[in-house]
């Protein structure tokens, strides 16, 4: 399906002509361009790259009021080598995007459509891409039922959606977390292992009791004994223990994070005493780890994600108040630094398929 250019020349203008303030924060400065493809009756109809603007939907949405809405969140990275830009893994996200439709019986939306609404964003995006080592045009590509209609019948029409933004990691110092002992995000059998705007509403509640714990996140616990560690609020969870890199397995609980995969292989890749780092997907009982820290068995916590790149731990918390102290980030800086440099093109990924390089077009380059 061919791509529709609806812009005007004076997108191009504000394209052109935009300067990114010194801290762009996250998420707050949008790309004002975003592309649109359509599903109706059985197949993706219409595939269009549109100026930034409010959507016109029914309030009767079914997306709105029955939850079919799914979300991805991948990075294109100014390549400081060579010019232009490089989306990491962003085949991995539309595998990921194509198994969280799947599950909510959602189309499938074909690899070209993913990547050539990607590439019509990125490639007009110089202006927008931070060169600012870190930070990033933060692409989400979203899709919704977009049925109007209160019956829960199957859903036939869905709109796909790319918008993007230029941010810095979501978070840019180590944190505190608070253990979450009283709510679960996630259970077997349900959808905490894909990326439903569902899953992220648990947060807001809990946010607030770790914010008021004097911490910036929350860990989960898995729903059926609340004994094990399944991720941090938006987070995958990483502890190193006895010099081994724990993190909880997929076990249809956790969202299989592309940075947790990044993560695992740039961590086998480390050399320890002359041997590669080991690295174990294995439950984690939050009483025992906590345990460790306080033997000084677990001398390193962190979290992952696409957002926050990676985000040293400093605390563990109890509603209590009793806290666990990590005492070196020594490991996570290292593999940040080093997915950092694959990121912005300075040092090649042992792994195919990571990185795509996307040039910039139109003369104002
Ligand atoms: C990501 O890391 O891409 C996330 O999902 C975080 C986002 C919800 C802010």
């Amino acid at each position: 399906m061919q791509l529709s250019e609806k812009i005007e020349e004076s997108d191009l203008q504000v394209l052109r002509h935009a300067r990114l303030p010194e801290k762009v924060g996250f998420g707050d400065i949008m790309l004002p361009i975003m592309t649109r493809a359509r599903f109706r009756d059985g197949q993706w109809q219409t595939h269009e790259l549109l100026p930034y603007q409010a959507l016109s939907i029914s309030p009767s949405c079914k997306g709105l009021h029955y939850g079919q809405v799914i979300f991805e969140g991948l990075k294109a990275y100014a390549n400081l080598q060579s010019g232009g830009a490089i989306v990491f893994r962003m085949k991995d996200h539309w595998a990921r995007m194509n198994q969280s439709a799947q599950h909510l019986l959602m189309p499938s939306i074909p690899q070209a459509l993913f990547e050539e609404s990607i590439k019509a964003l990125v490639s007009r995006a110089s202006t927008y891409i931070p060169a600012k080592k870190g930070d990033a045009l933060y692409i989400r590509p979203f899709m919704f039922s977009s049925a109007s209609g209160l019956g829960l019948s199957n859903n036939t029409d869905f709109d796909l959606y790319f918008i993007a933004s230029p941010s810095e990691a979501y978070f840019t110092e180590p944190l505190d977390v608070l253990i979450e002992r009283d709510q679960h995000r996630a259970f077997k059998g349900g959808t905490g292992m894909i990326k439903m705007a569902g899953n992220y509403g648990q947060i807001f509640a809990s946010g607030q009791r770790a914010q008021a714990a004097g911490c910036g996140l929350s860990l989960w616990l898995d729903a059926e004994t609340g004994r094990y560690v399944d991720e941090f609020s938006a987070m995958n969870f990483f502890a190193l223990v006895d010099g081994v890199l724990k993190t909880p397995p997929l076990k249809g609980t956790i969202l299989p994070g592309v940075t947790r995969a990044s993560v695992i292989e740039l961590a086998r890749q480390q050399s320890v005493d002359g041997k590669s780092l080991e690295v174990q997907e294995v439950d984690i009982e939050i009483d025992a780890l906590l345990a460790n820290i306080e033997s000084g068995r677990c001398t390193e916590v962190f979290a992952s994600g696409t957002g926050a790149t990676i985000t040293p731990i400093q605390h563990l918390k109890e509603a209590d108040g009793r806290s666990y102290r990590l005492p070196t980030w020594e490991l996570s800086s290292a593999i940040k630094a080093q997915l950092q440099s694959i990121h912005h093109g300075i040092t090649a990924p042992e792994t195919a398929g990571w990185c795509t390089a996307i040039s910039f077009i139109g003369s104002w380059i």
